[in-house]
Formats: structure tokens, sequence, C-alpha cells
């Protein structure tokens, strides 16, 4: 039987336990620095061992795999000090803060020869594989166009922490929920090339925090005294091989009445298209049928959506452990979206279109 252990044991790394261990992977292991997240761990998983150390974590021969669940800075350290291990890893989004650092954790997955699965869990959301399956059965045609949105009115993550601290977790919304959308965009249009990004973004929060009207979020409430030197908003286009385009919008905080503005994706194409939330329970494909509009919604089984698409995603990394293969999400896939974020950040900077690396 594969075992499995978790690199940070914050809020994610216990989400990525439980559902482990709900798929029937043992987790057995497990190291945070931080005596807080080890003590909520603890209280959850009382039978996991937490190591003293991360040496001794990646030492233990009865570990095939490893969950990496740590601030973004600490993607690539960890991953690679993980593959070169002999681990194979299950990574956060986003794959890393660089397009150089992406870089390295394939060369180590390589030389190691061990592999990296990306945690990019939206795409295993039922409305998002529903839409995969109509795109793969030909209902779509060709999509020539995807808009990607994610807005939140008060939602920007641990205001003062890591979060919005730029040199540790590489930016703002783009990096945190952009990477989501991208790669369930990329996903559902069969992963074309980008080839262009135009971008801008905007702090508009961070800067007079005092003033921001927290209300319950992911990481905490603020920390006045922290830092926050990210954005709050990001706009962009991109263009990819073929001429297919994608406009995302991803907002951790702005003042625009709740649910005036349509989350997920639209999804243009050719034969079909749609436009739904990554975590709704139906989908509807506008089409035509007889020569005239029709709808279709098909049938399938949505009562968790969040729920079903973490234990898929822990489902594929048992299956990649046990079975070998390419795992569901690759570290290619990741890299392409790091390379896509890198270039609105570029594009934002120069105030013009850039070319993607
Ligand atoms: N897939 C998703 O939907 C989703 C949602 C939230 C966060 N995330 C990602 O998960 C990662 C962690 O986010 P979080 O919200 O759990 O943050 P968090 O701050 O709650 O947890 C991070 C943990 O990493 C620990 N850590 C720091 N340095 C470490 C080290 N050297 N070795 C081991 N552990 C170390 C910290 O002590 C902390 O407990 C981030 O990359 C974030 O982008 C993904």
């Amino acid at each position: 039987m594969k075992r499995i252990g978790i690199i940070g044991t914050g809020s994610i790394g216990r989400v990525h336990a439980r559902h482990a261990a709900r798929v029937g992977l043992p987790v057995v292991a497990a190291w945070d620095p931080k005596p807080t997240a080890v003590e909520a761990f603890r209280a959850e998983q009382p039978g996991v061992q937490v190591e003293p150390s991360i040496e001794r974590l990646l030492a233990r021969t009865d570990i095939d795999g490893v969950v990496v669940a740590v601030p973004n800075d600490l993607h690539e350290p960890l991953a690679v000090q993980s593959l070169q291990a002999g681990k194979h890893v299950l990574l956060e989004k986003p794959m890393a803060t660089s397009v150089a650092a992406c870089d390295r954790i394939i060369a180590a997955s390589k030389s190691a020869g061990r592999v990296v699965q990306m945690g990019f869990v939206c795409r295993r959301m039922p409305a998002v594989e529903m839409a995969h399956r109509l795109e793969r059965d030909g209902r779509m045609g060709r999509i020539y166009h995807v808009k990607a949105s994610m807005y939140r009115r008060r939602g920007v993550p641990g205001l003062g922490g890591w979060f919005t601290t730029k040199a540790r977790s590489g930016g703002g919304p783009l990096i945190d929920l952009g990477v989501h959308l991208l790669d369930a965009a990329l996903h559902l249009m069969g992963h074309p090339k980008v080839l262009r990004a135009s971008g801008a973004i905007y702090s508009t929060f961070g800067k007079r925090m005092e003033h921001y009207a927290h209300t319950n979020m992911w990481a905490g409430p603020p920390d006045f005294k922290g830092t926050c030197d990210v954005e709050d908003h990001v706009t962009a286009l991109l263009r990819c091989e073929g001429g297919a385009t994608i406009e995302l919008n991803a907002t951790w905080a702005m003042n625009v009445p709740d649910n005036a503005l349509p989350d997920g994706l639209a999804i243009f194409g050719e034969a079909g298209g749609c436009q739904f939330g990554l975590q709704d329970r139906k989908l509807t494909l506008a089409t035509e049928s007889i020569g005239v509009p029709a709808d279709l919604s098909p049938h399938f089984v949505a009562d968790d959506p969040m729920q079903q698409g973490w234990d898929a995603q822990s489902r594929a990394f048992k299956q990649l452990l046990e079975q070998g293969g390419e795992p569901v999400a690759t570290a290619t896939q990741g890299r392409a979206v790091q390379a896509a974020i890198d270039a609105i950040y570029r594009s934002a900077a120069e105030q013009c279109e850039v070319a993607v690396s």
C-alpha cells in the first residue's frame, strides 16, 4: 500500500490530509515548523507522526509521495528537495512564483525520475469535468474565447500576512485565484500555447489597509502592521495559438455590489457554449438543434462539488503512486499557467502587450 506525508500542515495541508484519508491514501507523517499549525493538525489527525524536521520526513522509506502545501515562495525549494529524496509530489498551486522556478522543479523531477502532480483542484469540480466531457464529445466545436472571472467584494486572504507579501506569494489575486481560472480555461481549450498577454493590475485596498472593512476570510483577519504590496484586482487578455483568446478578471476586493458580476467560466464555442461557476451543480450548453437555438442540460452528480473535486484530486494522486503514468495535471501545464501569469505582470508593468516566454 502506498503512503504519503504532508509538508505544511496549515489550512490547505489539513484539507489534503482529510481527503487523502477519505480515498484510502494513508497519511503517515507530516512536518511544519509552526507549533500552532502542528497542534491543529494533531487535533484532526492524531494517528499521524509529526516529524521534527523535513529531512526526517523525507528520509522515511515508507512514504512514496508528499503533498507540498506551504507558502508559494517555498514551493520550489521544498518540491525540489522532496523529488531529490525520491518522493513523488502533489504540489499546491501556483506551481512556483516564476517560470525559472518552474523549470528548476521540472529539471529536478526529470533527474530524480519522480513525478509532480499539480494541485489544480478546480478542474476536478463536477461542472468543469462535465464541460470538459462536452468539449471532448465535440459539442462545443472550436472554442474561440473564454471569459474567466472570480470576483470577491471583501476577500483579501490574511491581509498583512504572507498572501499579501509579494516576496512570499508572488502576487495577489492573479497568482492566487487567476491560477485556478487559467488552468481550467486552458484545460477546456485543450491546452493551446499562450502567445501574448496584455494586463493591468490595481492595488486599491492594500494601500489603505486600516480602512479595509474586513469580513470573514481565508487565512484570518487583517494584520494592519503587516505588509500588503500586491495587487487586489487584475484584468487581462491572453492570445493563444490559433487565435483563441482568454479574458481574465480576478479580484480580491472591489466596491461592486455582491453577485452583480458572474463568477466562473463563460465558454464561447462555435457549436456550443456555456457559463458556469466552478462549484456549480448544474450546467447548460447553449447550442442549436433543427435550425433553432436549443439548450442541453446534462445530468451529473454534484451533491458537494468542493468535496468531489478534492476527493478526485486525492484519488488521482493515489492512482499515480500505485500505477505510475502521467499525472492528471502536469508540471508542464503548471509551467504554462505560470508563464501566462509572469507575462501578465510584465505587461502591467510595461503597460503594453508582451510575448509569453
Ligand atoms: N487549492 C486551493 O484551492 C488552495 C486554497 C488555499 C491555499 N492554497 C495554496 O496552499 C498553499 C498553502 O496555503 P494555506 O492557506 O494552507 O497557508 P497557511 O499559511 O495556512 O499554511 C502554510 C503552512 O506552511 C508552513 N510552512 C512554512 N514554512 C514551512 C517549511 N519550510 N516546511 C514546512 N511547512 C512550512 C506554515 O507554518 C503554515 O502552517 C499555498 O501555496 C496556497 O496558494 C490552495
